[in-house]
């Protein structure tokens, strides 16, 4: 597929920067978006994402899928596998993967995607807007809340260059997602499954009202935990923000 690449100086975020591309041109390219920094990256569940100038890759991509908003199922699980997949060709060691799609090195978390729907343009047909972060070169993230990690900083011998990453993953997610078009999610789950690092712990789920030891995933992405009653229970893979359009 060609694509609408824009590389900018400085943006607010990449995600809302396709949004806006989306609106105003309806081509058959798909839209991507690269920054140098973001003046209010977003991250998951509403935090924001630290995107100082020059040190991390920040790029959003707009994929457009038919057959309704249930075809999305496992799609973030995909995305996180893709990521992994480039930057393990690259060089990285084995990219471990929380779910949905966390990246992580064994340091700490090396990036992450937050997928944002865009509405139906038309019946059945989704726009879809995946933003990646990763970190490369960053040293100081002092307000970061959890043990982060880098590309650099984890994997020193290699030369991480932010062009070659971004070439690397924008190739990897664009494949992923014609394949998981046509395909579903079945073909992505062994190698989302071997990068688990929940597998087998202990964990909590629904705002900690659920607990249970990490199983894995289902065919379809969910998560399976099982409880001290020793049932076994999906948590649903729709992690994806619903955007009012
Ligand atoms: C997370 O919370 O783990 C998701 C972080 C996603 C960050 C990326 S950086 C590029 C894109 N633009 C944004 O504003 N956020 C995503």
């Amino acid at each position: 597929a060609r694509l609408d690449l824009r590389v900018l100086d400085e943006v607010d975020s990449t995600n809302a920067e396709i949004i806006r591309q989306i609106a105003e041109s309806r081509g058959s390219k798909i839209p991507v978006t690269i920054a140098d920094c973001q003046t209010a990256g977003r991250g998951r569940r509403g935090r924001s994402w630290r995107s100082p100038r020059g040190e991390n890759l920040y790029l959003s991509m707009g994929l457009t899928f038919h057959g309704g908003f249930s075809v999305l199922d496992g799609l973030s699980l995909v995305l996180g596998v893709a990521v992994a997949e480039a930057l393990e060709a690259l060089g990285a060691p084995t990219v471990g993967l929380k779910w949905p799609n966390d990246i992580f090195l064994p340091s700490g978390k090396l990036g992450g995607i937050l997928v944002e729907l865009q509405g139906e343009l038309q019946e059945g047909v989704v726009q879809v807007i995946a933003g990646i972060g990763i970190n490369v070169h960053m040293t100081k993230a002092d307000d970061v809340d959890q043990p982060w990690s880098s590309l650099a900083s984890s994997c020193p011998d290699v030369e991480w260059s932010r062009n070659r990453i971004a070439a690397g993953v924008i190739s990897a997610v664009s494949e992923a997602a014609e394949t998981f078009s046509s395909e579903g999610f079945g073909g992505f789950r062994e190698s989302w499954q071997k990068r688990d690092i929940y597998l087998n712990r202990l964990v909590q789920a629904r705002d900690g009202q659920l607990e249970g030891v990490a199983c894995g995933i289902d065919d379809s992405g969910n998560y399976l935990l099982r409880t001290r009653e020793d049932e076994v229970v999906p948590i649903r893979a729709g992690e994806i923000s619903l955007r009012v359009v």
